[in-house]
Parts: structure tokens; sequence; C-alpha cells
């Protein structure tokens, strides 16, 4: 078995890359090498995983055709002007930085064909939402070579960039407000008697339940809330009290400005 990708960076979100393409089968462990600082986290991977370890990004982008960088926005300067971390013609980077333009991509790798990704952290449980766009010089072959190994941890939707701000609120800093309306049933749940194990529990998986109505039926958000409301039951009075005290809004206006804070950051 050849190696066929290489992770720089084996955090949190490398760690759920590398489970879901094994889990997946899209590559097998000894296909998959990854490299850190830290000889802890490189002893807690290699052992999780079994893939092999490197200390430095330079050995990592010798060895692989596809690298994902999934360092920190502030160690990524270094990676490429210290560490002198170079990516040659024909190899594909695959960044999740966040704020990671492809301009700013092509500054460092001018050579490399691109990928910027925004991906969520629901990628952990192979459940992600992810945006992401390709430069000029990938050809289709490669875009779905990439789409296939972003789809092992969940969607993966291609968009232009100028779009990545609207995915970041939709999908990167969605599940925030998401654990908070859980939270929030949760305490209801608690106020009217249930163990708050038990409320967190049922409240997470009607929401998981809900998602999984909208992408499975394929129907429209209202349809399914109208077919839950039996005519003077107990839902519209719910349905109509969250209308009156502006859920919809709240909620547009929260990814809204999310998107904006994104938006003003990308220009920086
Ligand atoms: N977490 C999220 O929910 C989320 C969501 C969307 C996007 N992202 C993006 O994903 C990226 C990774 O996030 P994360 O949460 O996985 O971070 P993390 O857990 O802190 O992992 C970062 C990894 O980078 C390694 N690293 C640091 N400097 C390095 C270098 N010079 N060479 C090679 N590896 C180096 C670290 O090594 P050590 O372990 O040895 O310190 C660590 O393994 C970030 O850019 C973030 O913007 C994250």
């Amino acid at each position: 078995m050849s190696v066929q990708i290489g992770f720089i960076g084996a955090g949190k979100m490398a760690e759920a890359l590398i489970g879901g393409l094994v889990s997946k089968n899209v590559f097998s462990k000894d296909e998959i090498i990854a490299c850190a600082p830290s000889q802890l986290t490189r002893d807690r991977v290699e052992s999780i995983y079994g893939i092999k370890m490197y200390e430095k990004a330079t050995d990592v982008v010798s060895k692989a055709d596809i690298i994902v960088l999934a360092v920190k926005p502030k160690n990524v300067q270094d990676l490429f002007e210290k560490e002198k971390v170079t990516i040659g013609k024909g190899k594909i980077l695959i960044s999740i930085v966040a704020g990671l333009t492809l301009t700013k991509m092509n500054y460092y790798v001018p050579d490399a064909k691109k990928v910027r990704v925004m991906p969520n952290h629901c990628c952990m449980v192979l459940e992600g939402a992810m945006g992401y766009t390709c430069d000029p010089s990938m050809e289709s072959t490669d875009i779905k070579r990439v789409n296939e190994i972003l789809s092992s941890v969940g969607l993966a939707v291609e968009v232009p960039e100028s779009q990545m701000d609207a995915v970041t609120g939709i999908a990167g800093s969605s599940p925030a407000f998401l654990y908070m309306v859980i939270d929030a049933m949760a305490e209801a749940g608690v106020l009217n008697g249930l163990s708050r194990d038990q409320a967190v529990e049922l409240a997470a998986q009607s929401m998981l339940g809900s998602a999984k109505m909208v992408l499975e039926t394929k129907k429209h958000p209202e349809q399914l809330r109208d077919e839950v409301c039996s005519p003077g039951g107990t839902t519209i009075v719910g349905v109509k009290i969250l209308e009156d005290l502006g859920l919809r809004s709240a909620i547009a206006s929260a990814v809204d400005g999310t998107i904006a804070k994104s938006r003003e950051m990308s220009q920086e």
C-alpha cells in the first residue's frame, strides 16, 4: 500500500477526518500519514488509528499526493515561511483552516491544486456539514476525489468562494445555536419533572430525527411542521408562542450576523 493522503496537524478535526476515511474505507490506515510537533499527539493518534506519524510537515508533504492542512490559523505562516514547507505541482492541498482564502493559499503554495473547506465540528461524529471551494486548476477527477474524502465525515457541498462566509454562518457556527435550542428544551423538560439527562437526550434525539426527516423526505420544513400540528392540538400552541416571540427572526438574525462577522474577518 502506498501513502495516499497526509495530514499536517493531528488535532480534533484531523482526527475526525482520519477516523471517517478509515471507517468509510476511503483509505486504509497504511495509506494515511500525519504529523504533529508534540510526541503526546503523535503517540495518541498512532495508537488509536494505527497510522504512521511524523514530527515534521516536510516529511508528510514529500510522501503524500493529497495533503490536508489542519493546523490552527496562527501556525500557517510559520509552517510555510519558517519550516519552508512547499507543495509541488500536481499535489492537492485541502485546507480546513478558518479564514485561509484561496488567494492566501496561492501565496504560500502557488503550484499546488488548492481546496478551501469550511467544516463544522460535527465532523467529529461523522455528521459534519461543510462547504468547499476549489481553485480553477482542479480537474473533475480531482474534485470527485476531494468530495469523496470530505464526504467521509458528513455532507460536503461545493460552493463558489464568495459563498464561504454564508457557509460559515449556516454550517460552521450553527451547531452553537442548535445546542442552545436543545438546552432550552431540556430546561423546560426539567421544569416539568424529567431528569436532566433524559431531557437532554430526548431534546437532542428530536433534533436529530427532525433533521433526518428534512433530509430524507425532502419535504419543505414548513410542510413537516404542519404535519405535526393537529388542529386544536398541543403543538400548534407552542408554534404560536414561538411565532409571537420571534423565533424565526431571532435565528435568521443570528445566522446573518455571523455571516457579516465572517465577511468582515475575511477582509482583514
Ligand atoms: N474544531 C472545529 O470545530 C473547527 C471547525 C471548523 C474549522 N476548524 C479549523 O480546523 C483547523 C484545526 O482545528 P482543530 O480544532 O483540529 O485544532 P487542534 O485540535 O488544536 O489541532 C491542531 C493541530 O495542529 C498541530 N500543529 C501545530 N503546529 C504544527 C506544525 N508546525 N506542523 C504540524 N502540525 C502542527 C497541533 O500539534 P500538537 O498536537 O502537537 O500541538 C495539533 O495536532 C483550524 O484551523 C480551525 O480553524 C476547526
